[in-house]
This record gives C-alpha cells, sequence and structure tokens, in this order.
C-alpha cells in the first residue's frame, strides 16, 4: 500500500487525477472504476481540464460507476448518474454507450444487481478503481457489516450515512434509505485502486482502514489486502497516521 500525503484537497485532487490521466493514456481503452461524493470532484475537475487544455482522450474508455441510490431517476440532480454527467461525462469525449451503472430504478433491484454483476464480470475487474472514504468505512455502499458482501447487492444505508449525505438533499426524509453498490469482491478484483481521503473529519476512520485490523467492521480495511492500492490524503485527514 502506498500512502500519499497533499498538503490540500487541491493538491490531493491533482496528485490523484495524474495517477488517473496517466492510466487513460497509457492504456487508452482502459476500465475505470468511479466514484461519487465530494471528495472526487476536484479530481474530476482537473481530468475535465486536462481533456479541453491537452487533449486527454477518452474515447475508448469504458467505465463502472460504484453505486446508486435505490428510487432516484438519473434526471434526479442527487442521483449518481447525474453527479459523473455533470461532473465528468458531459465535458470528455467519453462514449456514451461505454458508461456502465446498476439500475436502481428496476421493479426487480435483485435481478438488476445480477445483471451489473454480470458486465463487472465481462470486463474482469476495472483496470483502475477510485474510491473515497465514508465516516464509517465504507467503501462503494458497502456499510460496516458481519461481513464482506462479495458481488453486487442492495445495500441498506446505516444513519450515518443518511445523516453524512443529508446535506445534499432538501431534507432527511428525502436521502434514499437504499442503494445498489459494487460488493467488496468487485472493488477488489480491480487491478489498480486509488483512494482520495480529505479532512480532519475523516481522520480517525482513515487511521482505522489504514492501520487497524481487517474487519468487516471498517469495510475499507480489506483494502490492505490489496496488492497495488494508493491513498492520496491531504493533511488533514493524514493527522492521525
Ligand atoms: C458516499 C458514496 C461513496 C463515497 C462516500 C464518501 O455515500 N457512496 O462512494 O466515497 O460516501 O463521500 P464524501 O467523499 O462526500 O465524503
Amino acid at each position: 500500500m502506498k500512502v500519499i500525503i497533499a498538503k490540500d484537497y487541491e493538491e490531493m485532487s491533482r496528485k490523484a487525477a495524474s495517477i488517473l490521466a496517466a492510466q487513460v493514456a497509457l492504456k487508452p481503452d482502459s476500465v475505470l472504476g468511479l466514484a461519487t461524493g465530494s471528495s472526487p470532484i476536484g479530481l474530476y475537475k482537473n481530468l475535465v481540464r486536462w481533456h479541453k487544455e491537452e487533449g486527454l482522450d477518452f474515447s475508448a474508455i469504458s467505465t463502472v460507476n460504484l453505486d446508486e441510490y435505490v428510487g432516484l431517476p438519473k434526471e434526479h440532480d442527487q442521483s449518481y448518474r447525474y453527479f459523473m454527467n455533470d461532473n465528468l461525462f458531459a465535458h470528455v469525449n467519453i462514449d456514451p454507450a461505454n458508461v456502465n451503472f446498476p439500475d436502481a430504478m428496476a421493479e426487480d433491484v435483485e435481478k438488476a444487481c445480477e445483471e451489473y454483476n454480470a458486465v463487472l464480470e465481462s470486463f474482469g475487474g476495472a483496470d483502475l478503481q477510485l474510491l473515497g472514504l465514508g465516516h464509517n468505512g465504507h467503501i462503494g455502499f458497502n456499510e460496516p457489516a458481519d461481513d464482506f458482501c462479495k458481488k453486487v447487492h442492495v445495500t441498506e444505508l446505516t444513519d450515518s450515512t443518511i445523516d453524512a449525505n443529508k446535506r445534499f438533499f432538501a431534507s432527511r426524509e428525502e436521502v434514499p434509505t437504499r442503494a445498489v453498490t459494487m460488493g467488496i469482491g468487485n472493488i477488489m478484483k480491480a487491478k489498480k485502486i486509488v483512494v482520495v481521503v480529505s479532512g480532519a473529519d475523516k481522520a480517525a476512520i482513515l487511521k482505522a482502514s489504514i492501520c487497524g485490523p481487517v474487519t468487516p467492521a471498517v469495510p475499507a480495511s480489506i483494502l490492505q489486502f490489496h496488492p497495488d492500492v494508493t491513498f492520496v490524503v491531504d493533511e488533514a485527514a493524514a493527522s492521525e497516521l
């Protein structure tokens, strides 16, 4: 495991974006696993800038997103599909046919999970998976649990996750209580993993994830077993390491 400590959010975003840009430049038909949340927004801004100013080419890139809220249509401004369009896809030359999401609006959401799992398996794992870190140690929407869940599944969001995400909604009641997420097994199949973590409020969970025991009570701790994982964090997040 590598830990890169950046001065602040901007530097973290630039450094992490360079890893993704190198992946895109060196293997133009890469499969990128992408994440939402506030942590990767600055990273996506850099990728958009490098596309516009330097021609970073996404035309042969495929993407698989980590998760999606159950019951939010893709036009909803808090759906993760909307987030990705807004922050990246609409601003680079990615082929919409190569963008993959779980169908969390499906009537049979369990079947939609199986179908998305099959899509992920057809790629044999992402070339590079980008992750954020939840305050309770979640990655994607794999919440603390008794076991690591391997495949794509529906998850009940914990109160702490609903509280953390309510800032994006008009009220707490509007935050969906369920989501479809890649499982830990899907994430761990990625050849390379990059995790972006920012802010003093993540310092304790970052320490638990990197230095603590590997346990499904801290889902991100499983990353200690991955052969190629890089944490790109700012000084505030690193303050307890
Ligand atoms: C969200 C997402 C995760 C994200 C995490 C951290 O709920 N499902 O993929 O990494 O929580 O979000 P943030 O970066 O806003 O702290």
